[in-house]
């Protein structure tokens, strides 16, 4: 069985108020829990604010119902100056299931930045 890639950096419920018109997860609401998840690495890893510069791919692989456990996982697979570049997998999980499977994967692309909402360099003194 595959696994997740990367660490686990956020876990919710899917709730009935984050569906779409088909009555399903609404694919926006997933991307905001991708990119929180990444966010909260990023900030750890810079130990500092961050902000989303690009999402440079993303992929819905399966539909996602409400009740099921969400699970991001995040791997920082590049850092530059002031950008570090992080692979984001979405697992779910539901009662129904035997195991958990993948939903969703991305690229995001975050920039540490100052209290001036400058870039700057990841790793300072
Ligand atoms: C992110 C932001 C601070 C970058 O500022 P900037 O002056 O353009 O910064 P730079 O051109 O020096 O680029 C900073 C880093 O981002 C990278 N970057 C910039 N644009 C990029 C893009 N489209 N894709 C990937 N990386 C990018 C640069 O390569 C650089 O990385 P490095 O330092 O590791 O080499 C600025 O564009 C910004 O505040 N954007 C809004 C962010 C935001 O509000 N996000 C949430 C949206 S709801």
């Amino acid at each position: 069985m595959t696994k997740p890639r990367g660490e686990l950096a956020y876990q919710t419920v899917a709730m009935p108020a984050d569906t779409n018109a088909n009555g399903d997860i609404f694919g926006g609401w997933l991307v905001s829990r991708m990119d929180m998840a990444a966010g909260i690495i990023g900030r750890y890893r810079a130990k500092s604010r961050v902000v989303t510069v690009a999402i440079e791919k993303l992929l819905f692989l399966k539909r996602v119902y409400v009740g099921d456990t969400v699970t991001c996982y995040a791997e920082i697979i590049k850092v530059g100056r002031t950008s570090m570049t992080i692979n984001m997998e979405v697992w779910t999980l539901s009662l129904q299931d035997e195991s958990p499977k993948k939903v969703a994967e991305g690229i995001f692309v975050f920039v540490a930045i100052d209290d001036h909402g400058k870039p700057q360099a990841v790793d300072r003194e």
